[in-house]
């Protein structure tokens, strides 16, 4: 069976940036991203590529050659699937807000709405691609509801998890460690499904590197994989700790430690705490899995990795509460980043928006810079936490373009994204605006402690 035709469901910072991918490796396919979201939809269909509402390194040169050609943005999701022969369902995931598994389950009222809306419209046999992280088990949920309620098509429900890293989108994309695809490898039509997604993977991706499974081992893959992920950041923040008290720094402990080929160098990097839309609420997701099996221990093993990066960004704001002589009541601190992580316009779960709120509680004055995220992004992920009203994060947030702006008289700047342009900063100027003594904080380890504290700086990083 060959792919002519795809359709994803979700045009966000999954569905986006791996349909441009495909849609620029596989020119004979037509590939049509949908989204409920009129502004999105526009926002990738804009004049200027640079506009497109996903900031990634290199994504928007891929979208502007394939865009008109075979890649096309659209909000009639109906026509899409009914043309498409592969469906993707990129849609959000959040972890429920609400009801049972509160705080825990992830929300899987999007892919419903989806897997319904695929059954009401199709009318030849489809290939059902699970593309966002999905509880285990959730695919044969999909393929009840689509069963039950289809028009008497045939379905094949793939379990395709994406490992894309934001920032590094495209590279992940072009040169992926394993692409995972998981089916009903058990049946004939299965396999076909299987092998036809494969076949679309392999324009650009060596064979060896697709990996094909069952559906369960796929999704449960995906959540084992950034929980062991999330769980070395944990690690060695924990660490960070330590070495503080010890005189150890963490760094130097990374690279020894890094060096044991069993262990490897990477995601060693001490930090804030990690955020992003995958890792906490994929190991929720485990927790609350191995709870329902009855599995404690195993649900208790892996929340304590959350529990550290909790603890980790409230201590972070509670050093400089402690530092600035116990009190931040009424003075301006200033926040540089807001991402996630550097490179992506992305904020969900970003340690800033915990650390600031914790400041907030101290009523202290925030001023936040961040080269690409938007003020109202900014103010609405402090509304969605509900422990301060918008008038008073109006009040009490400036947002500013740029970092010196940010640091003019404040009395604390506090590192909290990674982004390069801040290493170049010219912290001499910094120094001469903020009030005395001067206060900053690396949250990220990005900045040399001697040039800093030689400028005059009183200056901690986050594990030494
Ligand atoms: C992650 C997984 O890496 C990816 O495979 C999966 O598909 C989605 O989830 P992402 O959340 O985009 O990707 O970013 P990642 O690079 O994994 O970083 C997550 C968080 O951990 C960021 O806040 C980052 O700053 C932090 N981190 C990462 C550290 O604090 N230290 C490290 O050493 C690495
Ligand atoms: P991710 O990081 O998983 O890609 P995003 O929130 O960036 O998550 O993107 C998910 C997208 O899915 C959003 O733009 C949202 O509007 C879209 N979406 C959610 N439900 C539906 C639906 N039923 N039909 C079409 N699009 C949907």
């Amino acid at each position: 069976m060959k792919i002519k035709n795809i359709c994803c469901i979700g045009a966000g910072y999954v569905g986006g940036p791996t349909m441009a991918v495909i849609a620029q490796k596989c020119p004979e396919i037509k590939v049509t991203v949908v989204d409920i979201n009129e502004k999105r939809i526009a926002a990738w269909n804009d004049d200027d590529v640079n506009n497109i509402p996903i900031y990634e390194p290199g994504l928007s040169e891929i979208v502007g050659e394939a865009r008109g050609r075979n890649l096309f943005f659209s909000t009639n999701v109906d026509e899409a699937i009914d043309q498409a022969d592969m469906i993707f369902i990129s849609v959000n995931t959040p972890t429920k807000t609400y009801g049972i598994g509160k705080g825990m389950a992830a929300d899987l009222k999007f892919i419903e709405l989806c897997a319904r809306q695929i059954a009401r419209v199709s009318k030849n046999d489809k290939i059902v691609v699970e593309k966002s992280t999905l509880p285990v088990r959730t695919a044969e949920a999909l393929k009840n509801i689509l069963d039950n309620t289809g028009n008497g098509v045939n379905y094949q429900i793939l379990s395709n998890p994406e490992f894309l890293a934001e920032g590094t989108a495209v590279q992940d994309l072009l040169n992926p460690d394993r692409v995972l695809i998981g089916g009903d490898i058990a049946s004939e039509k299965g396999k076909e499904a299987v092998q036809a997604l494969v076949d679309v993977y392999a324009t650009w991706i060596p064979q060896k590197n697709i990996l094909t499974t069952n559906v369960w081992s796929s999704e449960l893959s995906k959540l084992t994989a950034n929980a062991f992920l999330a769980q070395r950041v944990s690690s060695i923040n924990a660490m960070s700790q330590l070495c503080e008290v010890t005189g150890a720094d963490v760094d130097e402990v990374a690279r020894a430690v890094g060096k044991d080929s069993r262990i490897g160098p990477k995601f060693l990097q001490s930090s804030v705490g990690f955020g992003g839309s995958c890792f906490q609420k994929d190991i929720l997701n485990l927790v609350y899995i191995s709870k329902s099996f009855g599995l404690n221990e195993v649900a208790d093993y892996w929340e304590q990795v959350i529990i550290m990066n909790n603890h980790q960004k409230r201590r972070f704001a509670g050093k400089i509460v402690k530092t600035l002589y116990n009190t931040v009541a009424g003075k301006r601190i200033a926040i540089l980043g807001w991402a996630f992580k550097k490179d992506t316009n992305d904020t969900r779960e970003s340690a800033a928006i915990y650390v600031t709120d914790y400041l907030l509680n101290e009523q202290a004055d925030i001023v936040v810079y961040d080269p690409k995220v938007r003020k109202e992004q900014i103010y609405a992920d402090l509304e969605y936490l509900g422990t301060h009203s918008l008038e008073e994060i109006k009040e009490r947030v400036t947002i500013v373009s740029s970092a010196l702006d940010a640091s003019k008289d404040a009395h604390a700047v506090a590192v909290l994204t990674e982004w390069d342009e801040f290493k170049k900063l010219d912290w001499e100027t910094v120094y001469k605006g903020m009030l005395k003594p001067a206060f900053l904080f690396d949250g990220r380890r990005i900045l040399e402690s001697k040039t800093k504290v030689g400028i005059g700086f009183e200056f901690y990083a986050i594990g030494s």
